[in-house]
This record gives C-alpha cells, structure tokens and sequence, in this order.
C-alpha cells in the first residue's frame, strides 16, 4: 500500500474539517452540551497539543533565539486607563446595523450575506435593517464588590498594549538598550458581530504579538527584518507558496499613526484572508502611555545623549487563525489502491499533536510494545492502540496527522527490529526497536 495516492483531493469544504476536528478532538463548539457558545471554541487533546507545538515554535523563534527580544506573561485585566490611551475606548468599533425582524446584529460592511432566517430567499442586505451605528468591541467585565462605573474593566482586545505597560520594567530588568523587542503569547477578546468561519473570526482567540522598539531613522531597516523573519517562519510551518502571501496596506487602510501594514495572508476555502499583520506604529503607543500615565517612556543614546520616544515595529499573528491554516493546509483526502480511501492529515511532523503510534500486531504483544511506548513518552507524546485491525489503527493515526506508526510484530520478538510507517507516503521500514528513539528525535522535533 506504499507509494503515491491515485489521487488526493485538498479540503474544499469547511463542513469537512469541522466536522473531522469534532470527531477526533481537535476542536469543538465551548459548551457544546448547552448547545455551544457563538464565537467560543474549546481545543481537545489533538488540539490542545497542535496548539501548543505552534506556540512552543513562535516563542522559539522570536523570542529564544533572539538576544534582543525577551518574553513576558502579563496579566490578562489591564488598569482600564491603558484602553483610553491606546485608543481602544474611544474607536475599537464596527459599525453595526440591527434586523427590526428577527431581532439579530450584523456589521453593515457584511450584509450581503443570506439572511439566517431565510437563507433561500434574501440577502441580510434586503431585510428591514436599522441604520448604521458604533460597537465597541472591547468585552467588559467589573472588578470588586461596587457596580458604580469605577470598576468597570475591559478583557484586552489585543496583547501588546500590556507590553508597551511594562516597557520600562522590562528594559531596565533585562538591562536591554535600543534596538530590541518585547514578545508575548497570551488570550485577546473581542465581542465580534459577527463571529464566523469556524475560529477564524472568534470572540475569545490567541495572539503572539511582538512589539520591537527602535531608533525612528531604523523603522524601515527593522520593518524588513521582521517582515523577512515572519514570513521564513510561515514558509517553515509548511504552507505551500500557492496559499501564502503579503498584502501591503494602501495609505488610505493605515491607522493614522501607522506608517507601513503588511498583512499575511493565506488562502482559506472561504477566500484570501489575513493570519498576521507586521505594523509599523510609528511613536504612538509609548507617547500615548507616556502621556496618560505622565511616565516618561523615552529613552536615552548613550552615546549622543538624544532623548527620544522609540518607534515600534509590530508582528501580530492569530495562534487560532495559524491552527485553523495548518489544519486546512494538512487534509487531504486520497484514494489509495482496491478501492481503498483515506482523510490524512498532513500536518508538520514537528507540529503533530502525536509523534507516534505504538501498534502491537496482536494483544499478546502487549508487554514489549508497552514497554516501547513507556520509553518513548519521556521524550515524545504517543499513542498506543491495539484495538481493531491494523489497516483501521492506520486510518485512525492518519486523520490525528500522526507522523509515524511503530508496528510490533511476531518477528520483533526474534530480531528487536520494529516496522515504521511513515504517514504521507505510507513507506515502511525495519529498524532496530532500540534506535527509535532517535530515529523519531531526528524527524519530529523542533530544529533549534
Ligand atoms: N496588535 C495588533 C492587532 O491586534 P489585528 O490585525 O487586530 O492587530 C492581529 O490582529 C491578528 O490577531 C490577526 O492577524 C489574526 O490572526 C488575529 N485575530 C484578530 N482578531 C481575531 C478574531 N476575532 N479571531 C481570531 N483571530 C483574530
């Protein structure tokens, strides 16, 4: 069964993946036994580990290997000022429109979509919709006992405005000087209208944001770099050239401060769509905190004394949006020899949520193949299964994206030797049971 596929047919359908990451757990509606949440999404075992693999490869990348980029955690509630002077209470809207008829909210820059209630017959932009009005999108919440208007709090709506917070903090703590960065991966909340296409636009999501502090004469020097930077990173997670790339911002599209917007994007079923966005936000934020906290945020050269506000070069992306990429990328579904198909998951194995399935050929092989999976899940997540027919354990391992099957059989009592089964090409081969460890080291981790 070796070999190429006959054919191999990529996901055209949401309704395919969606439904494939319900039934092995990747991801799921959050409260699904109350009928689910709009915009809420839980990750499960597959999930939870595809996830963390991404996270763990970004902060590997932007943070580890970089001297001059340092990783915080920062709470998720900031002191609601911070939302004034980022300018998030005042402008983080979406113009919305509400139907007199059923009672539901749209963004008015999305209306030409079928009505919910009459899908067949008109288009949201044909029913009985009020006028355009503001939505703040900033979710709140209240902190202590009081209910007046001095404790309300907003959940952040995106992770850098704590960065440009601790600034100060963390650049004399790290004894870090100008030029360098401030990364964190953490939870954003924004109260979308309209929240849709599985996680891509969710209300609860996870960001990775880098904020790089510079000189303003080495903005467009620190833009490239991390333009480059950013898009090997995309070009290493596997996404094929065809489905990727950069769309600058027209000048009309920049936020007032903003003076260049690259975004990546990828090609999803539903269209082009944004994953990150490198920005250039000029001086604003850290003047803006200085400002609102009457903090002095500037810094001085050492060397010519000048006291200046640095300019800061952003990388935003969406840990959901990347996962939802990697996920759409990964399926195929291949016809095989005899009539025979299968969903596989193509996932990079460094990325895999399992590394390796251990698969007894019989359950009286139970004892050694156990003792295999023991010594690889101190290195390595596994997954033993001795339930059902090979053919079908396969199946199974292929649509979890499992990189590798480690089959014991008959002839590994007598010669240590264990059959390998590689996902994509489905090639087997014999190799030492004792060399499999770094056999699988070598193809599934993470290269630092
Ligand atoms: N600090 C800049 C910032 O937040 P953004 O373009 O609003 O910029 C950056 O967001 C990234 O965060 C996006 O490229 C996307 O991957 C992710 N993101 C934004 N809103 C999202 C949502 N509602 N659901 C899932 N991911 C979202």
């Amino acid at each position: 069964m070796a070999g190429e596929p006959a054919t191999r047919r990529r996901l055209e359908h949401m309704d395919d993946l969606v439904s494939l990451c319900a039934r092995r757990g990747f991801i799921f509606p959050s409260s699904e036994i109350y009928g689910g949440i709009n915009g809420f999404w839980d990750y499960g075992p597959l999930g939870a580990e595809l996830k963390s693999n991404l996270r763990a490869l970004w902060w590997q990348r932007v943070v580890r290997e970089r001297p001059d980029v340092e990783g915080i955690d920062s709470a998720i509630i900031a002191h609601p000022r911070t939302w004034e002077a980022s300018g998030h209470v005042e402008h983080f809207s979406d113009p919305m429109v509400d139907c007199r008829t059923c009672k539901r909210r749209f963004r008015a820059d999305q209306v030409d979509v079928p009505c919910p209630e009459a899908p067949k017959q008109r288009q949201v932009a044909e029913c009985d919709l009020t006028d355009p009005r503001s939505f703040n999108l900033m979710l709140q919440t209240r902190i202590g006992a009081s209910e007046d208007a001095a404790s309300v709090a907003y959940l952040r709506a995106e992770t850098c405005q704590p960065i440009f917070n601790d600034f100060k903090r963390v650049r004399e703590a790290a004894r870090q000087k100008i030029p360098f960065g401030i990364a964190q991966v953490g939870k954003a909340f924004r109260n979308e209208i309209n929240p849709r296409n599985f996680t891509f636009r969710s209300r609860e999501f996870e960001q990775a944001e880098l904020e790089f502090f510079c000189h303003p004469s080495q903005r467009e020097e620190w833009f490239g770099h991390w333009r480059d930077q950013r898009l090997a990173f995309h070009r290493e997670l596997g996404f094929d050239e065809s489905r990727l790339r950069t769309r600058a911002h027209e000048s009309t599209e920049l936020a007032h401060y903003a003076r260049a917007a690259l975004d990546v994007e990828y090609l999803f079923p539903f269209g082009w769509q944004e994953i990150e966005g490198i920005h250039d936000r000029g001086a604003w934020d850290l003047t803006r905190h200085g400002e609102y906290s009457g903090k002095d945020l500037g810094v001085t050269d050492p060397d010519t004394k000048e006291h200046f506000v640095p300019v800061v070069i952003e990388t935003s992306v969406g840990i959901d949006r990347t996962c939802l990429a990697l996920l759409v990328e990964a399926w195929a579904e291949e016809q095989l020899e005899a009539g025979e198909s299968r969903i596989v998951m193509r996932l990079p194995a460094s990325l895999a949520p399992i590394k390796a399935a251990v698969l007894p050929l019989s359950k009286k092989l139970a004892e050694p193949a156990h003792a295999i999976e023991r010594d690889l899940r101190r290195r390595f997540n596994v997954f033993y299964d001795d339930a059902g027919n090979i053919g079908r354990r396969y199946r199974r391992q292929d649509e979890a994206g499992t990189p590798f099957c480690v089959t014991y059989d008959f002839d590994s009592e007598q010669d240590g030797k264990v059959t390998v089964r590689e996902r994509d090409s489905m090639d087997q081969e014999r190799i030492s049971a004792d060399a499999i460890s770094a056999y699988l080291a070598e193809r599934v981790e993470i290269h630092r």
